[in-house]
């Protein structure tokens, strides 16, 4: 039998359309599982739509149709996008297929039944105009964070699932289980921010609103959108209804595919969900970066217009599908953010594709078929140089795989490069145009072409999962397909004779100059740049200098958030003896409970400043990368004690 493999992605929100920002997700998977099929598994990749929602009921009334009209048309967009991304998955889940509604259905009533649910009443502030309950953490500035009106305090009838039961057990699964979430620096994220200052039960149904799964217990209820969403990965194998074959064959589940924003509902709530309804919890959550654009996080508004420069169909139609998917994979390190500009975009395109790959594969085809007819024979090589060539394919297809292994793609496509960039070396220094001149020389003309033919061929297979059409033309001039990864192990793959054919030009190049100017009506405005100290080198100082900024160790004895912001957190902080309050801006990165205790670093000789109408006297040390804080604990100092 066949090894399995299973990928997911996250299921898409309908509430708006998608920019190239979510493509990313659903190229790296793509990738992945077209690598996996060329390795001879038995590949099942789900992506689909999330469909429910308090925010898809109220769009679709602004626009006059029912949430299921609405929905309907932003589904043919989203599977437009991934055929235009050329998206080759095997099942498309929508949340509003009846199947799935049945066995969302199914899981809440097992969880009720085994008293895992309960009913209780919810707490939160809540926006009338919207219907919509809030957590203080979600307001901004104290306001609703969808429509800005304020909030007022309110209570709902409500299910519970008993999450805060599982703490102990996903602290000891993420601590003891390195593989399970990846890249592994987010299981001290999920351990240090969320579980370990402590999990509460979590409200898993609303009234508030219509369009959602009822409850099959109490159908006033209708299920929380994230455990509707999340069911999905099983419910789409068949889990909750007469027909488990799939959830046998596929399940647990090999990756699912998130971006860092959604790894804590990925791995604290569908965890214990799993756990709670006694099914294998999954092999991997791998929690990949941002895409971004100055710095933040690409979304819908940075575009605009019919050209819009963040919709992927505007962008494939542009330059082409393979480009864009080479494009997203080969910019952003797997599992770190990557900046998102046509600059990058366009030299990309010209440089590592028109002009490395097009040209080595142009070059070729028109030698082989000018000199030779495209016909070339095959036998071994012994030059020096020329084994060299087959050394440097073996190097290349060996170093490639572990980082197809572990989706460190760009790693993947900087070594496939490096036997391109050889290739075109070899043509400078064996000149075939020189070799042609002299009849004597054929035969090394021929030789030359040959191991060129066979280095592009191997090239094309490793590429396939990044690039399939391009890969597949290129192939397709030495007559062939690709099917098995481990085609491009053997170098002497022809039989006795090459037989070329001609390929048209697989990437034009691209007047970047010019290029840059059509775009700029659609580019976004950008932000007034004050220079980043994060990026700047500053001027270099002096040890007295460095002395003059008195940092102490300081123990947190409260934590609590700062009324109308959404940022702010109030600690008072112990420094040996004197208590500080300070305010910091750290509470989209940390529930307060995870500081009580801790000892941190403060800047104790900081003039006190307002904020939000409160006194701040010093400020933690804490490091940040993009919206992510990293707060600098120093548990084993004292408190009081100068750090230096
Ligand atoms: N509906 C939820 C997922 C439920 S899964 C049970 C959701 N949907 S989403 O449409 O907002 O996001 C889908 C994916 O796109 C997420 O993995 C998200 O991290 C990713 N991205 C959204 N913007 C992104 C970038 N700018 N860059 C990279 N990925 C980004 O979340």
């Amino acid at each position: 039998m066949k090894k399995t493999f299973y990928i997911t992605t996250p299921i898409y929100y309908t509430s708006g359309h998608l920019h190239i920002g979510n493509s990313y997700t659903t190229v790296a998977a793509d990738t992945m599982a077209r690598y996996k099929r060329m390795r001879g598994y038995d590949v099942m990749f789900l992506t689909g739509t999330d469909e429910h929602g308090q925010k898809v009921e109220r769009k679709a009334l602004e626009a006059g149709k029912t949430p299921q009209q609405f929905v309907d048309e932003i589904v043919d967009d989203i599977k437009n996008i991934w055929k235009s991304l050329n998206i080759d998955y095997d099942k498309f889940i929508r949340t509003t297929d009846d199947y799935h509604v049945r066995a969302v259905q199914k899981i809440y009533q097992k969880l009720y039944e085994k008293g895992e649910i309960y009913k209780s009443e919810y707490e939160g502030m809540y926006c009338s105009p919207c219907e919509a309950f809030w957590t203080e953490h979600q307001l901004i500035d104290g306001k609703c964070p969808d429509c800005g009106r304020p909030v007022e305090p309110a209570r709902e009838e409500s299910y519970f699932f008993r999450l805060s039961k599982y703490q102990d057990r996903l602290i000891e699964l993420l601590e003891t289980n390195p593989q399970i979430l990846q890249p592994e620096s987010r299981a001290k994220e999920m351990i240090n921010n969320f579980l370990k200052p402590g999990l509460e039960d979590l409200c898993v149904s609303r009234t508030s609103l219509k369009w959602g799964v009822p409850l099959p217990f109490d159908p006033k209820h209708v299920a929380y959108v994230w455990i509707d969403a999340l069911s999905n990965y099983v419910t789409a194998l068949g889990y909750g209804s007469d027909d488990d074959r799939e959830m046998k064959k596929y399940w647990p589940c090999d990756i699912h595919l998130v971006g860092k924003d959604i790894v804590r509902f990925h791995t604290i709530i569908w965890f214990a969900l799993l756990m709670a309804l006694d099914v294998d919890l999954p092999k991997q959550v791998y929690g990949h970066g941002w895409l971004q654009m100055n710095g933040d996080k690409v979304s819908k508004s940075k575009g605009s217009g019919d050209l819009n420069i963040v919709d992927p169909l505007v962008l494939t139609e542009r330059y082409g599908t393979d480009a864009i998917r080479y494009f997203l994979l080969r910019e952003m390190p797997f599992g770190a953010d990557g900046e998102y500009n046509f600059e990058a975009l366009l030299s990309r395109i010209n440089s590592d594709l028109a002009n490395d790959l097009g040209n080595l594969v142009s070059r070729t085809v028109a030698m082989a078929e000018k000199y030779f007819d495209g016909k070339i024979p095959a036998e071994r090589r012994t030059a020096p140089l020329d084994l060299e060539i087959e050394t440097v394919a073996g190097d290349v297809y060996r170093a490639t795989t572990p980082f197809m292994d572990s989706m460190t793609f760009s790693s993947a496509l900087t070594e496939i490069f490096k036997l391109v960039s050889r290739c075109n070396k070899y043509i400078d220094e064996t000149s075939p145009w020189i070799l042609a001149k002299n009849p004597e020389d054929l035969p090394r003309l021929a030789a030359v072409l040959a191991q060129l033919c066979q280095a592009i061929r191997v090239v094309a297979v490793l590429l396939t999962p990044f690039m399939p059409e391009t890969c597949n033309r290129i192939i397709g001039c030495f007559g062939g397909t690709v099917e098995r990864w481990e085609d491009a192990a053997n170098f002497h793959c022809f039989a006795s004779e090459i037989s070329v054919h001609k390929c048209e030009n697989l990437f034009p190049r691209i007047d970047i100059k010019k290029e840059l100017e059509a775009l700029k009506p659609m580019s976004p405005v950008k932000k007034e740049t004050k220079p980043d100290p994060d990026k700047e080198a500053l001027t270099e100082i002096g040890i007295d200098d460095f002395l003059n900024v008195e940092l102490r160790v300081g123990k947190i004895i409260s934590c609590e958030p700062v009324p109308k912001s959404s940022k702010l957190l109030k600690l008072q902080v112990d420094l040996g003896g004197q208590v500080r309050q300070i305010l910091s801006g750290i509470a989209k990165c940390y529930l307060p409970s995870a500081f009580i205790g801790r000892n941190v670093i403060v800047v104790k000789n900081l003039k006190p400043a307002k904020i939000f109408g409160q006194e701040s006297c010093g400020m933690l040390l804490a490091s940040s990368h993009g919206d992510e804080i990293q707060v600098v604990f120093a548990d084993q100092a004292i408190p009081g004690d100068r750090v230096r």
